[in-house]
C-alpha cells in the first residue's frame, strides 16, 4: 500500500519511527522502495551530491522537476517529497503555489518541502489551500547559508530555542503535514516534537525527533567533499565502487574482459563470406 501523509499522521499518534532517505533517480528510488523506507525526498542537496555545486543556491525548477520525476518513476508506492529549489517560493505567495503546483504536476511528487518559519507561513497556507501537502524545514536551513555565514549548529541560545519552538507551532498552525528539523541540540528537538503534533524528522537533530532523515550519498559513504558529523556511514560503497572501477580499467587493459560468455556468437559461414 502507498505510504501518504496519513502514514505520518498515524506514526505519530502510534509512537512509531518514521524513516526518509534523499534520492535523485530512478534506479535508487526503486531499491529504497524495496527496502522499505516510508518516504523518499528528492532534496535540492542534489545540487552538491549529484551536480557537484559548493551549496544548494543554484539548483533550478528545471533540476528539481527532471530529478523528481525520475524519483516518482521508481517509487510509485512511496510518499515522494520535491524540494522547492531557492528563489521558487520567497519572492511570492502566488511563485509558491505555482512552483509547488510544478512539482506535483509535472515531476509527480505527493508533497513539497520548503525551507523557513513564520515568514514563510503565508506561502505553506497558500500551497496546502491548493491541496498539496507542505513539509517543513526548521533549523540549519541550507538556502540561508550566506545568511547564516555558514553551516553550524542553530538553535543553541535561549533566544534561537525559543523562536524555534515559536516556528515550529506557526508552521503547523499554517498547515504542513510535518517538519524537517536540522543540525539543532538533542534536547531541543526533542522538546519540539513533544510540543507539536505534527511528526517531526531530524538530520544532527538526536534520536528524540519522530523519524529520521539523511543524504544517500552520506549514509552509503559514496560522497566525501563534506561528512557531517552527524552522518553514520552504514555502508563504504564508494570504495567499494572504486575498487569496481579499477578492476574494469584492469581487466579491459590486460584484455581478460570481456570474456567468451560476455560475447555473442555468428556462423563462421557469414565470417567467411566478408572476405
Ligand atoms: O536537500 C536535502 O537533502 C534536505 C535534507 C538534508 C533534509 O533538505
Amino acid at each position: 500500500m502507498k505510504t501518504t501523509v496519513n502514514t505520518f499522521k498515524k506514526a505519530k499518534e502510534n509512537g512509531e519511527k518514521l524513516t526518509m532517505l534523499t534520492a535523485y533517480d530512478y534506479s535508487t528510488a526503486k531499491l529504497m522502495e524495496e527496502a522499505g523506507v516510508e518516504s523518499i525526498l528528492v532534496g535540492d542537496s542534489l545540487g552538491m551530491v549529484c551536480l557537484g555545486y559548493e551549496d544548494t543556491l543554484s539548483v533550478t525548477m528545471e533540476d528539481m522537476i527532471h530529478h523528481t520525476k525520475a524519483v516518482a518513476r521508481g517509487a510509485k508506492e512511496t510518499l515522494v517529497i520535491a524540494d522547492m529549489p531557492f528563489m521558487s517560493y520567497q519572492t511570492s505567495v502566488y511563485d509558491a503555489v505555482v512552483n509547488a503546483g510544478r512539482l506535483v504536476k509535472e515531476g509527480h511528487a505527493n508533497a513539497v518541502k520548503l525551507e523557513g518559519g513564520i515568514e514563510v507561513c503565508e506561502q505553506i497556507r497558500a500551497i496546502v489551500n491548493a491541496s498539496i501537502p507542505v513539509c517543513a524545514h526548521l533549523g540549519l536551513t541550507p538556502q540561508s547559508i550566506n545568511a547564516f555565514g555558514g553551516f553550524s549548529v542553530q538553535g543553541k541560545q535561549e533566544a534561537a530555542a525559543k523562536k524555534l519552538l515559536e516556528e515550529a507551532k506557526a508552521i503547523q498552525e499554517a498547515g504542513a503535514f510535518a517538519v524537517v528539523l536540522e543540525c539543532i541540540p538533542e534536547k531541543l528537538a526533542t522538546f519540539i516534537t513533544e510540543n507539536i503534533q505534527i511528526p517531526t524528522i531530524g538530520i544532527g537533530a538526536g534520536a528524540g525527533c519522530d523519524g529520521q532523515v539523511l543524504v544517500y550519498q552520506d549514509m552509503l559513504g559514496l560522497y566525501s567533499d563534506f561528512v557531517p558529523k552527524f552522518v553514520k556511514q552504514f555502508r563504504t560503497l564508494g570504495e567499494e565502487m572504486k575498487g569496481g572501477f579499477r578492476d574494469y580499467i584492469k581487466e579491459v587493459k590486460e584484455g581478460t574482459f570481456p570474456a567468451k560468455e560476455h560475447t555473442f556468437k555468428i556462423d563462421e559461414s557469414v565470417i567467411e563470406k566478408l572476405y
